[in-house]
């Protein structure tokens, strides 16, 4: 393939990717949007592979790690719970800060590319902060996996004088990049590169183990936003505009989805950065004294029926617990049905609830539940006073009233969809165990709350039966 051909291809990708990215902001272009993404990074990889960089002799060895890579992609897509995406998010994340080492490390002991002068000093740049920005997301990432699959605890590790560590780790960083820079040998600038290199990854390792659970949201688009740059950072050492403008989309992108999270939280980025709360969650919470915080009155799936079947208007609240259960197909069963006897079914999403991004959004599609009547937090809010009954499947910290009641509550300030204010809430879970956050959740015992302990599957299943009767 010709280089002008090349690059034309590369502009058509660029295009292509910013459509993608424009398509998946609205659930109802979301197909759309992945489909140009696909077609795109079609086109990138043959522009690649085909293009005037790569010669005939290169070409079987990349077919070969492509088969590699595309076949342990395929069984770890077919294999993994829609429960366990946020962790396999972070793995691919980490590879892309490997990538960025490996690549960076490569570059620097590549001979065959000759650079003097002004342009050996900015590739070297290039190098140092890649592989820099690629072993913090490496690092970092596979301590994010860790936490979010539960292998390491939610608890924020704080350690004693952590900011000075942190600051002298970028001093050092600083310093050996000096040597690096001035080195007059590939073996001499070795030495820097591999000092900095093990720093960004105690310093990724340390950033996220600091992080407490409550605010895993964050990092997860943080890590998101960190492994475009180092994609980006890629893309200079091996002079591809592509993956340029690609890390670009992908870190700036990132970097947004990271700011309405905090705000979704009513965190501060540095807060978040410098440590946070929560426990990882599933503790049963008592009160100072403790005892338990209050009296909850359960009610049974029968119960719950009649009140559904009796109300105008119903407002369904879906968390984590719902993924956990697969309860979304018979959550579409219920709203059919109950739409069809002339209730008013809506549903309200929190931007951080289950655990990643769009979770709820991409459960609720999949069980074909209409876009229409999946509204966001801030457009639901006001709705929940002129609301006979909520139904809060698998939720917890997201409808946690303690964020606006409670000031000494460690999640204070966080805006939370208001189910209480409804004339009755439902909350559908297992125990009396805590959300995410580790916090308990005085919604229970409020007055106009029920309480419908068990399997959120199972539970609605009842209630379906019982509708139906
Ligand atoms: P949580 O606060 O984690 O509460 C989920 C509740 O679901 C738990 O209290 C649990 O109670 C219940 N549950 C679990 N399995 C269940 C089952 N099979 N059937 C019925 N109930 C079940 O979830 P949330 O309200 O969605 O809030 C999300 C939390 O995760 C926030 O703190 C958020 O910051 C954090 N987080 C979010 C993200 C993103 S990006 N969304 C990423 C990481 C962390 P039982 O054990 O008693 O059943």
């Amino acid at each position: 393939m010709s280089a002008s051909l090349a690059t034309v291809s590369y502009i058509g990708a660029t295009i292509l990717f910013i459509l993608s990215l424009g398509g998946l902001s609205n659930p109802e272009s979301s197909r759309r949007g992945n489909l140009y993404g696909i077609i795109g990074m079609a086109i990138a990889v043959l522009a690649t592979v085909f293009g005037p960089r790569v010669t005939l002799g290169g070409i079987p060895w990349i077919i070969m790690a492509m088969a590699i890579g595309g076949s342990i992609g395929l069984y770890a897509a077919r294999k993994v719970q829609m429960t366990q995406m946020p962790e396999l998010v972070a793995l691919m994340h980490s590879l892309v800060g490997l990538a960025a080492c490996l690549v960076g490390f490569a570059s620097y002991i590549d001979s065959s590319v000759e650079f003097t002068g002004a342009e050996k000093s900015i590739h070297e740049v290039e190098i140092y902060l890649g592989i820099l920005i690629g072993a913090v997301t490496f690092s970092g990432s596979i301590i994010a996996f860790g936490k979010l699959s539960g292998k390491i605890g939610g608890k924020p590790l704080l350690l004693p004088g952590r900011h000075w560590l942190n600051l002298a780790g970028l001093l050092v960083v600083i310093w050996v990049g000096g040597s690096f820079i001035n080195a007059e040998t590939v073996a001499g600038g070795a030495f820097p590169l591999l000092v900095m290199t093990v720093i960004s990854l105690a310093f990724g390792v340390h950033m996220v183990m600091a992080i407490g659970g409550a605010d895993m949201p964050v990092v997860v688009s943080m890590l998101n936003s960190y492994s475009g740059w180092a994609a980006a950072a890629t893309g200079f050492m091996l002079s591809n505009d592509l993956l340029i403008v690609t890390g670009a989309l992908v870190g700036s992108s990132g970097a947004i989805l990271s700011y309405i999270m905090c705000r979704a939280m009513n965190r501060n980025f540095i807060s978040v950065i410098a440590g946070g709360f929560g426990t990882g969650g599933g503790t049963v919470v008592a009160s100072a004294d403790g005892q338990p915080a209050g009296e909850v009155t359960a009610i049974s799936s029968q119960e719950t029926a009649e009140l559904l079947k009796d109300s105008k208007s119903v407002i369904i609240v879906p968390g984590y617990g719902m993924a956990v259960a697969q309860a979304q197909h018979t959550v579409y069963e219920i709203t059919k049905h109950l739409r069809e006897k002339g209730v008013t079914v809506r549903f309200g999403i929190h931007p951080v609830a289950g655990r990643m991004p769009g979770h709820m959004n991409v459960l609720l599609a999949e069980a074909k539940v209409p876009y229409d009547i999946v509204m966001e937090m801030d457009e639901i809010n006001d709705d929940f006073p002129s609301t006979d009954v909520t139904m809060v499947i698998g939720a917890n910290d997201i409808v946690n009233p303690a964020a606006q009641e409670d000031p000494n509550s460690p999640i204070a300030g966080m805006p939370v969809l208001e189910v209480w204010k409804a004339k009755t809430s439902i909350v559908m879970k297992r125990s009396m165990a805590s959300g995410y956050a580790g916090v308990d959740n005085p919604l229970f015992y409020k007055d106009n709350n029920r309480m419908l302990f068990g399997d959120a599957k199972k539970m609605l299943d009842e209630v379906l039966a019982a509708l139906r009767a």
